[in-house]
């Protein structure tokens, strides 16, 4: 008996504690000065799918989302536009609820920081801090001079180790110097504890890699911040000295408290903040405000901290940033337009694992689209759904236990909802949908191994409807795991099976044997319809977005590519790639060595001696194992390439403009 208790005390996973307290999950609250792209979608969908699967586990849930409205950027952003600030923000937060809505983010509670609620909720956060003591008697908060170099795109102060040529990285802007008196936070002083919760993950942040990056900050021993502004005129006046107004950061981050009643309701508050599972979701963009700021801020105003910060991963379009101004954008409106919300969400959430960096490409969606939905799942339903209508009357076929394969297919099955809560626990979101269409993968296998349309012919009723009932009962429990990212089409799944919403449940999905035979199964359409590329129009309606005018590129950008007159001086092919020359060029000053893509339309012979137009500031590249310093220039259409030359003479190492 002791023994077995031990075991299983054991057996209870770390954390499991935590799993019976109410979940309360936040995205970051975004930028009004900005329009909702797939980088805000990513991390409000990643939030709405964590919200949805633990209440399908039966956890109460709260999902945060919001918006960011204060701060010299907004203001700036209403005066281009002619507006008050007041009149901007309100117009632009119609565009996140939109774009929300769009996607079916089902939010609890959608916080502006320009709200009165939230206002009362950053006073009262800044009074307790300000009235908290050290242990050796000193402010936490104390007033003194910051000067340093301000980006107004970034809203911060950067350091010059930021800077790239003297400019903002992000923002190409010179930062601009300034003084102003602050109420600083004794940062320093909560470094040492902080960095105690963080290695032993009282406070949890995740994935590992981000961690490590964290305890490095505090490492570098970093300074004490402002928590408010002088120059800045559009914020949170503080109560205490109204020529301040609260530092953008301090307004923005207390948002995650002001939501549920920290200034207003303690009940709500205590229920979602002090008793829950608190977490906030992130990409890495903001590290530093949130694993070392707010914990601080929080511990000095005497609350509990978050348990768990995860940064996702960041990612480029077709390997451009997305920023306001350059680079590549993808409207979640364009994308829902075309693959409809579940659709987009999937898309979204599939094209790289929760926690990594990556690139995105649209021109990938539709071939993804077809294959996973169209294709595995939605043809599933479809030929399952019909045979039953066509054989069995639109009446689900009793089981039948002595199929190939079926015992095998059960056990899979059985495994789904419990292995999907776990990764979902540990926010392995990508592992959750994976194992769900590995699972319609091995259905739509096994309904082709057992060949039910010879079953028909042959008359073997009892096996066909056996086979036909394990195809439905595996499509029930992927209903239930696939719901949080597919909410609508899980829905219309179910429908086909006749089931609602009462038995979407966890518990629910992990039982097999749960339909009941006789149950209606009907379809009309299919659940997600095929997309077809039109074959002139290969570009898909959302990679064309991000081909057209938000992408243009101004002329300082253009400006950046160093381009010159060279002269091959030799030309060889390379080992093992029948499109590749290696190509020693004389750039006038010096010589280098490049590895072009021309071998199928330049021999060496006609090349050498040639004189052509090389990009020079690339990024060195390795080709083939072969190291390339630039880019020649060419045009090409079709099967046809030709290279760019220069219509007369010029000196090698004349800069192309
Ligand atoms: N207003 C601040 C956050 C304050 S939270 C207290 C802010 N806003 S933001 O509009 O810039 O949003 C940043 C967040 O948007 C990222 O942390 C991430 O959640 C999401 N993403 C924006 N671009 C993204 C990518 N390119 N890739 C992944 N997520 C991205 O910072």
């Amino acid at each position: 008996m002791i023994t077995l208790t031990a075991v299983r005390l054991n057996l209870i996973p770390r954390g499991a504690d935590k799993l019976s307290k109410p979940f309360y999950v936040t995205t970051p609250i975004y930028y009004v000065n900005d329009k909702p792209h797939i980088g805000h979608a990513y991390t409000t969908i990643a939030a709405d799918l964590l919200a949805r699967f633990h209440r399908l586990a039966g956890r109460e849930s709260f999902f945060l989302t919001g918006t960011d409205e204060h701060g010299s950027k907004v203001a700036e952003a209403a005066a281009e536009a002619g507006v008050s600030e007041i009149e901007f923000c309100d117009k632009t937060v119609e565009t996140f609820k939109e774009a929300w809505k769009n996607l079916e983010i089902d939010y609890d509670y959608f916080i502006r920081t320009t709200s009165q609620r939230h206002e009362k909720a950053v006073w009262k956060i800044l009074d307790a801090m300000r009235a908290a003591r050290l242990e050796d008697g000193r402010e936490v908060v104390y007033s003194d001079y910051y000067e340093g170099l301000y980006c107004t795109g970034c809203e911060k102060f950067l350091t010059e180790k930021e800077l790239v040529d003297g400019e903002c990285p992000d923002h190409r802007k010179v930062p601009e110097k300034l003084r102003e008196k602050n109420y600083f936070f004794r940062l320093s002083a909560y470094l040492p504890v902080l960095k105690q919760k963080i290695e032993s993950d009282e406070l949890k942040i995740l994935p590992e890699e981000r961690k490590r990056e964290v305890l490095g900050l505090i490492d570098q021993d970093l300074p004490d911040f402002s928590l408010s502004r002088e120059r800045v005129k559009w914020g949170i006046p503080l109560s205490f000295d109204d020529s301040q107004v609260a530092y953008v950061w301090v307004d923005a981050l207390s948002n995650y408290i002001s939501a549920i009643g920290y200034g207003d309701d303690p009940a709500q508050f205590d229920k979602w903040w002090t008793n829950a599972e608190v977490v906030h979701l992130m990409a890495k963009d903001i590290l530093k405000f949130h694993c070392l700021y707010w914990p601080a801020m929080l511990m000095a105003a005497g609350l509990k901290l978050p348990d768990t910060l995860f940064l996702h991963g960041f990612f480029t379009v077709d390997g451009q940033k997305m920023s306001k101004s350059l680079g590549a954008r993808i409207d979640p409106n364009d994308m829902v337009a075309e693959f409809g919300p579940d659709g987009t969400r999937y898309l979204l959430l599939t094209q790289y694992p929760f926690g990594i960096d990556g690139d995105i490409q649209a021109s990938r969606f539709i071939s993804q689209y077809n294959s996973d939905l169209a294709n595995d799942l939605g043809n599933l339903v479809s030929r399952v759904a019909k045979m039953v209508m066509v054989n069995f009357d639109g009446r689900l076929p009793q089981p039948y236990n002595g199929l190939e394969g079926l015992q095998e297919l059960m056990e899979q099955a059985e495994r789904l909802p419990n292995a999907a809560h776990e990764h979902i626990n540990h926010f392995r979101i990508g592992q959750a949908i994976g194992d769900a269409i590995t699972m319609v993968r091995a259905a739509n296998k096994f309904f082709n191994d057992r060949a039910p349309w010879n079953l028909a012919r042959e008359g073997r009723t009892e096996e066909l409807g056996g086979v036909l009932y394990a195809c439905c009962e595996i499509l029930r429990i992927v209903s239930v795991v696939l719901y949080p990212v597919m909410p609508s089409k899980m829905r219309e799944l179910r429908k086909v099976l006749s089931l609602d919403d009462d038995t979407l449940t966890l518990v629910n999905a992990r039982e097999f044997f749960n339909l009941q035979p006789g149950a209606k199964i009907s379809i009309n359409e299919p659940i997600f319809p095929r997309l077809k590329p039109s074959k002139e129009q290969k570009t898909t309606e959302t990679e064309k977005k991000t081909k057209s005018a938000d992408n243009l590129l101004d002329i300082s950008e253009f400006a950046r590519a160093d381009m010159r007159v060279a002269k091959v001086l030799t030309a060889e092919p390379v080992e093992g790639a029948d499109k590749l020359l290696k190509l020693q060029v004389d750039l006038g000053n010096h010589k280098r060595q490049i590895v072009a893509g021309v071998a199928r339309h330049y021999s060496p012979e006609k090349i050498t001696g040639m004189n052509i137009i090389v990009v020079t500031n690339l990024k060195p590249a390795t080709i083939r194992g072969v190291e390339s310093n630039g880019m020649l220039l060419a045009a090409s259409k079709g099967s046809k390439l030709v290279l760019l030359v220069p219509d007369g003479d010029l000196p090698l190492g004349a800069r192309v403009s």
